[in-house]
């Protein structure tokens, strides 16, 4: 009889297959997709202790944990967010896939309608509000579609999965400031884990 757990090394094994077998932005968007709508669908596939808050220090409302790591770029992490907790608008730089373990997550999406001329100066403009539900994934689009605010609007915790084709750690990112336009360049310097 065949199981229908997917567990997080075969859940690793089929996006390096992937990435490693050079297959595209939207390849492996298309069938990555897939996996990871798989592995979300057993919460119990992550263990407890990467399925809630840290509850210490300056985020104790939060907590991200590293999941895998691979030499080719990937990255699996397990994000979590308290009840009513907050990041605003931020990018990535790096394709990603976004998938939620129970309960839901408010992710409002921002175009720029500035010609990107200014490296500390940008006009977002929203462009939707999506409640992301179990079973659900969102796509991060370097360039294209990637600039996302994220709150839990709930009492409880939600736990997300991200897949991302880089190492967060170090790179390179932007946050920003809807009221004054102002870019910040940050970069993660850990996770909560590693
Ligand atoms: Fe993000």
């Amino acid at each position: 009889m065949q199981s229908v757990k997917y567990a997080l090394d075969e859940f690793v094994d089929d996006l390096n297959g992937l990435i490693d077998g050079g297959a595209s932005q939207e390849k492996i968007f298309d069938t990555g997709s897939t996996y990871l709508e798989r592995f979300i669908n057993d919460p119990n596939a992550v263990p407890e202790k990467y399925r809630n808050p840290t509850g210490v220090g300056k985020r104790a409302n939060h907590g991200t944990y590293v999941l895998y790591h691979g030499d080719n770029g990937l990255l699996v992490t397990s994000v979590v967010w308290g009840a009513g907790d907050h990041l605003g608008p931020h990018d990535h730089r790096t394709w990603g896939m976004i998938g939620v373990i129970g309960n839901t997550i408010t992710e409002t999406r921002f175009k720029r309608k500035d010609d990107r001329s200014r490296e500390d100066f940008a006009i977002l403009e929203q462009d939707r509000v999506n409640i992301v539900k179990p079973g659900d994934i969102s796509l991060l689009i370097p360039d294209v579609d990637e600039i996302h605010q994220m709150d839990n609007l709930t009492d409880i915790p939600t736990v997300e999965i991200h897949v991302y084709g880089n190492d967060l750690r170090g790179l390179e990112r932007s946050r920003f400031d809807l009221e004054t336009g102002k870019v910040t360049t940050f970069a993660t310097q850990r996770f909560d884990n590693c």
